[in-house]
């Protein structure tokens, strides 16, 4: 029953643009961990918000094939925008590269490749207003408090993985470094001061923050 929902959501929702089919496609055949990929619901999902959120610059946490930052890309409405993305595995960037190439919305973005921690304070210039976290789940929280100083008023904050599989809650499996990371983030952003906070039980879990005035 819920595969079956699943089919007719994607039935039901804008098609998956040609170049990330094959890019998915491309994920499926020549790269390890598939199902890192955000994919085609993830994918629109996260076009939709960039739209509204309507963003100047955008940071992006883990690149992986470059599915979600090409979708993000899609959504940016000003033509001035940019995204900025960080993978810390140098063997993938030259098939993110490849497939930025297909499409001009990959010119939009900037790639750089290292360790999201040491990268952000060399490329910060304080203007990212919308933020998509997606790179280790055992520094979800380093990476919020990395940037939440950094980041101006009312900008928003996207983090994936927030819900593990349900893993979050199975106190028979939750004691992993991956689903301490992601248990400590959720206990952080729920009562943050400087954050105002949504978990949509989208996929693995999607959590939205916007930071507020102290
Ligand atoms: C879930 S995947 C990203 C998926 C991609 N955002 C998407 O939605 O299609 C997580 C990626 O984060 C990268 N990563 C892990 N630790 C990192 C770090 N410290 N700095 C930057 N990237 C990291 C991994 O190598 C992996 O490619």
């Amino acid at each position: 029953m819920i595969e079956q929902l699943d089919d007719y959501i994607l039935d039901h929702i804008s098609p998956e643009p040609d170049h990330l089919k094959v890019l998915n496609r491309h994920v499926n055949t020549r790269l390890l961990y598939s199902r890192m990929c955000s994919g085609h619901l993830q994918g629109r999902l996260l076009k939709m918000l960039t739209a509204m959120i309507n963003p100047r610059r955008v940071l992006e946490l883990g690149t992986y094939a470059g599915y979600s930052a090409l979708c993000i890309a899609e959504g940016l409405r000003r033509p001035e925008a940019r995204i900025d993305t960080i993978e810390v595995e140098d063997e993938l960037e030259d098939f993110i590269r490849e497939h930025f190439s297909t499409t001009p919305l990959g010119q939009r973005i900037d790639l750089h490749i290292g360790d999201a921690l040491e990268i952000i304070p060399r490329i910060n210039r304080g203007d990212w207003d919308m933020v998509f976290i997606d790179a280790n789940k055992r520094t979800y929280v380093d990476y919020i408090e990395t940037l939440l100083p950094l980041l101006p008023v009312d900008a928003f904050i996207l983090a994936d993985n927030t819900l593990w599989d349900g893993k979050i809650i199975d106190t028979a499996v939750n004691h992993d470094a991956q689903t301490l990371g992601i248990a400590a983030f959720n206990d952080l952003v729920a009562r943050h001061p400087q954050l105002e906070t949504v978990i949509l039980p989208l996929r693995d879990g999607l959590t939205l923050l916007r930071k507020t005035r102290l």
